[in-house]
């Protein structure tokens, strides 16, 4: 690869050819019930801009919070309003008290005379919000505003849903979305007891002598790519749903077991060097119910030791002992960082492995060229009657989970 196309498939800033295209669809903001009364804002950075979400507090009448997002700096004088003051129908600048919409409409400025017929220019940037699955949503491209996605595991109510919240990842988003389509890593990565000489796992290496026996297969659907294993134990698949998100189903399928989940992994792009991963489990369960638009349980599941904290000293120039690799998402984590912020592609050695990054770099390719000839990418929705639940019939024969037939 040529370094000006590492450039293209992976800068994300306002008028870059990928930021564009990541602009073209929805992106966690954070988790919902993060926002409380006593804290009700919260200082976020997405695809590049530094941005202040915040809740507003429940009028009389109401049962729903309004949410807004809106630039961090203050039009007046660039003071931040993440430390400003959160109103029934906005946010206020801490320094001389403009007041901002959830939209960021320029509401007051009060030091002004009350028609100063200024305050209607100042365009302050602001985005829209929705809560879906326990987490607040928000949409940074061009009008009209397609739908939020109603995926099975943040719009589903028959059961439960928890949200895991990882550490921040100091690296570029496509390094987690090419392993998502990357399963020859599994027994490599996921096969070692990491720790005092890396110890290798003897079920892991019996398993791994399994994966000459493997088929790999990319198969290009509707919202993305669909990954599939066909291994002597079953079939098992983990759709790419295109651009930001991967879906999973793990563990022993049967009722009201927390080890079976369906699992959305969505990373987010805070800007070319850091990625934040968001994963949202749902468990089905006879007699729970989960409201999708109310808050959900959630962590922070931090995967790295940061220097001084657990107590650990740490030789940080050792990347191995920063990384909490006892948690199989660190495992991939340690291999997303240490592949450089934005790795250099241009000093690859792709192999018949690699087949299913190959594809996905293409298909990000004619995403973004679409994009730049005023075209829609794939998997936007605008028909309501589409987004009542959004399911992908992925299979995991191995947990006996098998395609069902259509209805
Ligand atoms: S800087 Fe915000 S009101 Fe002056
Ligand atoms: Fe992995």
């Amino acid at each position: 690869m040529k370094q000006a196309e590492n450039e293209l498939l992976t800068r994300v800033g306002k008028g870059t050819p990928a930021g564009e295209l990541l602009r073209r669809y929805w992106h966690p903001v954070c988790v919902s019930g993060e926002l409380t009364d006593e804290n009700p804002l919260k200082r976020v950075l997405i695809l590049g801009e530094n941005l202040v979400v915040f809740r507003m507090p429940l009028k009389e009448g109401e049962t729903k919070h309004r949410y807004g997002l809106v630039a961090e700096q203050c039009s007046h004088r660039s003071a931040s309003l993440a430390y400003g003051r959160v109103e029934e129908d906005g946010i206020r600048c801490p320094y001389h008290g403009w007041m901002y919409g959830a939209d960021g409409t320029c509401l007051e400025t009060p030091p002004e005379p009350p028609d100063w017929a200024y305050k209607n220019e100042i365009q302050h940037a602001g985005y829209p919000v929705e809560k879906l699955g326990g987490l607040l949503w928000t949409y940074m491209g061009p009008k009209p505003v397609p739908l939020l996605p109603r995926w099975d595991c943040f719009a589903r109510e028959d059961g439960k849903r928890v949200i895991y919240v990882e550490s921040i990842m100091d690296c570029n988003w496509l390094q987690p979305m090419e392993n998502s389509v990357d399963p020859s890593h599994l027994y490599w990565l996921h096969g070692y007891r990491y720790g005092s000489g890396h110890l290798v796992d003897p079920v892991q290496l019996e398993k791994r002598q399994a994966q000459y026996l493997e088929k790999h297969e990319f198969i290009p659907y509707e919202y993305g790519i669909m990954k599939r294993r066909i291994t002597p134990h079953g079939t098992d698949e983990h759709p790419l749903i295109f651009p930001c998100t991967l879906r999973h189903v793990s563990g022993e399928r049967g009722k009201a077991n927390p080890l079976y989940r369906h699992n959305l992994q969505v990373r987010v792009p805070m800007d070319d060097t850091h990625t934040r991963v968001y994963r949202v489990n749902f468990i089905p369960m006879d007699g729970v119910r989960s409201p999708a638009d109310a808050d959900a349980p959630w962590e922070l599941r931090p995967l790295k030791f940061e220097e001084g904290e657990n107590g650990r000293e740490l030789p940080m120039d050792i990347p191995m002992t920063k990384y909490d690799t006892s948690i199989v998402g660190a495992q991939d984590s340690m291999c997303w960082e240490t592949q450089g912020a934005i790795t250099d592609r241009t000093k690859e050695h792709l192999g018949h492995a690699d087949k299913g990054i190959v594809m996905l770099r293409k298909l990000l390719r004619e995403q973004i060229e679409i994009v730049q000839k005023g075209g829609e990418p794939m998997g936007i929705i605008r028909d309501p009657s589409k987004n009542k639940i959004l399911d992908i019939p992925v299979i995991n024969e191995r947990i006996g989970l098998v395609r069902q037939a259509a209805e």
